[in-house]
């Protein structure tokens, strides 16, 4: 055995992270950690790769106890990782990433053609032949960055391989190549730890499972032998409540807005887009085919530069998110880590965020009733944690996910912009979204939803959009509203150049 880790307990103030958890790795094999949100996974990996120090428990590496005391540490022991969010310097270049912390200099300077020939020797088998290591690695997709990043990672430390959630923010394709490499990787005898919230990439890849349960260990075994079902089972302690689809499509309100020629140079081609009150309007495409610019122009974010948005009062004001906002617009973004959470401040304080902003300060909401609205949330979102006073900062990464939606539900906008919401999110707490997407729009909010999911579109919207090279370019109603219209929507003509950088 590789990796051996047993009674591995960790509390933080308040919470019992890590119970007595046990977990093994084999060289060769690839092993998927799974669990709900707040589950232990990222707590586990921490502790061993020396961001965390454990309480009790042991690690034992080919045999030896090791207790690493930074992830420095663990990388010299042979432990690497790649977070979800690329950990490299976006403005250095795909070079000097790959090899920073250990080039080699000469009377104090560094070589920088033996550093390229370094990188380049590092890349080689990944694919990545087309890949110009002279240039910034913020040129490249996230795609590729990740697998930069793996490579840094595997040529730093070389006997395990851990990712956390590495494919949440890639689309099908790039999957499948990141995929190709993890195998060739195993195949080359490194033992990888897997960790995603994605089922079909668990069955896709991995060789064992591993689940945890507030903090608990719940079963070992080999992926082949274990049903979807079964899976889901341990995840929860509970059945699945399937999420109802909205088979019986109620009849949607009367329009609200009008959106006319909105667009963007540079950013997406104008659109026209009618919006009925309690609606939910799927925009389906690739990762960079414009459903982000969508949004961002809708809310101000990125203010159009032409066309019109108006509703029954006149023209709607989008020159900005405070215009966006103040016009009954809202706009949970992709990306939580930049847009979304303020780390250091409380569930509380995060959630009456937004609220407070658009009342004015003048008018401020009291503590209590800051205290209400959350405890609301956390109760409605199932948000894990001890109490509403908790720094979001400290929460699990599917957790602070949830407060941002929370945040803007809060602001009960008449027009919510969800950019997939569910990201990061666990099987329970997903169905826990679409149903609260339905109850909404049942109350009249109109929803813009993006997804990279086709389930998730298919079961939640009315009408689904696709958008392809920075252009709306068709739409599917009722019936057509299945993926394989979707795919060959997305897929016709140009399909091969996809998302590439
Ligand atoms: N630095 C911290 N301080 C306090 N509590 C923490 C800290 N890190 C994690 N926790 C708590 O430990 C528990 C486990 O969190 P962890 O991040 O390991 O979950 P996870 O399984 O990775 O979930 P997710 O799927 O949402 O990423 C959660 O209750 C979380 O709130
Ligand atoms: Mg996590």
């Amino acid at each position: 055995m590789l990796l051996k880790i047993s009674e591995l307990t960790k509390t933080f103030p308040g919470t019992l992270a890590l119970d007595g958890v046990r977990f093994d790795l084999k060289a060769g094999e690839v092993h998927a950690l799974l669990g709900e949100n707040g589950a232990g996974k990222s707590t586990l990996i921490k502790c061993l790769t020396g961001v965390h120090q454990r309480d009790h428990g042991r690690i034992e590496l080919d045999g030896q106890d090791i207790s690493p005391a930074s992830t420095h540490e663990a990388q010299d022991l042979g432990i690497g990782t790649v977070y979800q969010e690329v950990n490299l310097l976006p403005n250095l270049t795909v070079a000097e990433n790959l090899t920073f912390g250990r080039q080699e200099t000469r009377f104090g300077m560094i070589r920088t053609g033996r550093m390229r020939a370094d990188a380049e020797e590092m890349l080689r088998g990944y694919g990545l032949d087309h890949v110009n290591v002279g240039r910034e690695l913020a040129t490249y997709s996230v795609a590729i960055q990740q697998i930069i990043a793996i490579a840094r990672a595997v040529a730093l430390s070389g006997k395990i391989l851990i990712l956390d959630e590495p494919t949440a923010s890639l689309d099908a394709r790039e999957t499948e190549t990141l995929f190709d490499v993890i195998r060739n990787l195993r195949d080359q005898g490194l033992g990888i730890i897997f960790v995603s919230h994605f089922l079909d990439q668990v069955f896709e890849l991995s060789d064992r499972l591993t689940v945890l349960r507030n903090g608990r260990h719940i079963v070992t075994a080999d992926t082949a032998e274990t049903s979807r079902l079964d899976l889901v089972h341990h995840m929860l302690g509970h059945e699945l409540q399937e999420a109802e689809a909205r088979g019986t499509r109620r009849a949607v309100g009367e329009e609200v807005i009008r959106v006319r020629g909105l667009g963007r140079r540079g950013k997406i081609d104008p659109f026209d887009l009618t919006v009925h009150a309690g609606e939910v309007i799927g925009l389906a495409g690739l990762l960079g085919s414009g459903r982000t610019e969508t949004a961002d122009v809708l809310f101000g974010r990125t203010p159009p530069d032409r066309g019109t948005a108006t509703d029954a009062d006149g023209e709607i004001d989008l020159g900005s998110p405070r215009a966006a906002i103040a016009a009954g617009f809202g706009y949970a973004p992709e990306d939580r880590k930049t847009d979304g959470i303020i780390a250091d401040l409380s569930i509380r304080e995060n959630i009456a965020l937004a609220l407070q902003a658009r009342r004015g300060w003048a008018s401020p909401i009291s503590r209590s009733e800051q205290r209400a609205l959350a405890d609301g949330y956390i109760r409605t979102l199932d948000i894990r944690t001890t109490d509403a006073e908790k720094a979001v900062g400290d929460l699990s990464g599917g957790n602070q996910q949830k407060v941002v939606l929370a945040r803007w539900l809060a602001m009960n906008p008449r027009f919510l912009i969800l950019d997939e919401p569910t990201r990061g999110i666990d099987v329970g707490a997903h169905a826990e979204i679409l149903k609260l997407i339905g109850e909404l729009t049942e109350k009249g909010m109109s929803i813009l939803l993006i997804s990279s999911e086709f389930d998730e579109l298919i079961a939640a919207s009315d009408r689904v959009i696709v958008v392809r090279d920075r252009a709306h370019i068709s739409e599917l109603t009722g019936e057509q509203i299945e993926t394989d219209r979707i795919i060959a929507a997305i897929a016709t003509d140009d399909a091969a150049q996809g998302a590439a950088p």
